[in-house]
């Protein structure tokens, strides 16, 4: 979704580009562009190192980061971080103990439920930088610096970290990292970058006593196949990973199905009992992102197509509600997860979109 602040940005980047293009020249390109200023490099480089490189100053209370989580934060991740409903949960899983090893017992032991990302994360420094870069989802880069150091020391309390009367700031938040649960817990035996010209992987190319075949041992069944939604509409579809078409049926359950279910996902026409409007309003909600958080009969993080068909059947002011809800976004006719605005999409788009939606039997 948040690949919906793109465009603009990309659009603003051409356009500055080609304003100057005739000004100035660059040896790459002749005629094309300019150099960036430092304002600009500075505006894109947020990215905060685990020795704290990029760490802008600032401070934040546990206090204030209480405010912000419950305004910005709460209503996908739960008050306590435990985010039940859909995101994986912020908080738990971790002791006293593993503070003082570093190392998290339950991941060994594994007696949670759901790994949490206090348990995951072994440096606060990416704590920092993700929530700064990424949060709130809904609006990505609207905290600051102060907002960002106060809503992590409210989750490093949570964590039972720090106390409820501690100020996180770029001054002590080295002797924090000195208490993170899973601090020793990362290794770099298997990186991917270079050090003094060598390959950081410690990995020996393993061709011998390979098994045969390779055995499916569990699988989904096939009534929960679509449990979450068509996975092939939500994932990319270039790279390694793509999602099987879960609207049908697996081919086989031989190893190599989800190859060939893949390829026929990817051949297939357009359902042909489509009507054309029904197939347009379909491939627009999949080009939009809406498939990434609704699916037909089941509910992901907003709700079903099914569902919203059957609140609003027969209200003949549905049309004209929906379209300015999913312009402006908004909570609160599902549950507190709010949906985001969707500015950049034309209101004959939404309208197709959700005169399709609301036509669901
Ligand atoms: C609209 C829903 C939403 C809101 C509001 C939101 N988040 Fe998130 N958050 C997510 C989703 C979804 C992910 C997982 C994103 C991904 O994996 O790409 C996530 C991931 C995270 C993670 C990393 C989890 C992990 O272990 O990988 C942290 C930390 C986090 N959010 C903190 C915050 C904070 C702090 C705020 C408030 C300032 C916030 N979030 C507001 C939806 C939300
Ligand atoms: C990030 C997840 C997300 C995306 C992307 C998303 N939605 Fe939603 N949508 C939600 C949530 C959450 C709700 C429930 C909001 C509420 O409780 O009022 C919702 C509700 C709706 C509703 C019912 C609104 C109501 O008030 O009952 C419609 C219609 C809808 N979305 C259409 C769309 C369309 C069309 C798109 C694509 C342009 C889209 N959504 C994209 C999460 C999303």
């Amino acid at each position: 979704m948040f690949k919906l602040v793109k465009p603009a940005s990309l659009a603003a980047l051409l356009f500055l580009g080609i304003t100057n293009a005739c000004a100035q020249n660059t040896t790459s390109y002749p005629g094309v562009g300019r150099a960036a200023t430092v304002n600009e490099v500075n505006a894109w480089n947020i990215d905060v190192r685990p020795d704290f490189k990029g760490l802008p100053k600032g401070s934040g209370t546990v206090e204030q980061g209480t405010v912000i989580w419950e305004n910005k934060c709460a209503s996908c991740h739960g008050a306590f971080g435990e985010s039940n409903e859909v995101f994986t949960p912020i908080v738990g899983g971790t002791t006293k103990k593993d503070q003082e090893t570093g190392h998290v017992e339950a991941l060994v032991t594994n007696s949670q439920p759901q790994r949490t990302t206090m348990m995951k994360v072994a440096t606060i420094s990416t704590l920092y930088d993700y929530i700064y870069r990424a949060m709130p989802w809904n609006e990505p880069r609207s905290l600051t610096p102060d907002d960002t150091y106060a809503v992590m020391a409210y989750i490093l309390n949570l964590a039972e970290i720090v106390p409820e009367d501690f100020t996180l700031s770029n001054d002590n938040i080295a002797e924090i990292q000195n208490r993170m649960p899973n601090r020793n817990g990362m290794t770099l035996d298997h990186g991917m970058r270079t050090v003094d010209g060598k390959p950081d992987v410690n990995a020996v190319a393993c061709m011998k006593d390979c098994v045969k075949e390779v055995v499916i041992t569990s699988s989904l069944p096939d009534f929960a196949r679509d449990a979450h939604g068509n996975i092939a509409t939500q994932n990319r579809n270039f790279g390694p990973t793509r999602g099987a078409d879960t609207t049908q049926p697996p081919l086989a359950k031989l190893p190599g199905a989800g190859y060939q279910m893949k390829v026929v996902a990817m051949t297939a026409a357009p359902a042909s009992a489509e009507t054309t409007g029904g197939a347009a309003a379909k491939e627009l909600f999949t080009k939009n992102n809406c498939a990434v958080c609704h699916a037909a009969n089941s509910k992901m993080v907003g709700p079903s197509i099914a569902d919203v068909a059957a609140k609003y059947k027969g209200n003949p002011d549905a049309v004209a509600l929906m379209v300015k809800k999913v312009k402006n976004g908004g909570a609160g006719n599902w549950g507190s997860i709010p949906m985001p605005p969707h500015p950049q999409v034309s209101e004959a788009d939404t309208t197709t979109m959700v005169t399709w939606m609301l036509a669901t039997p």
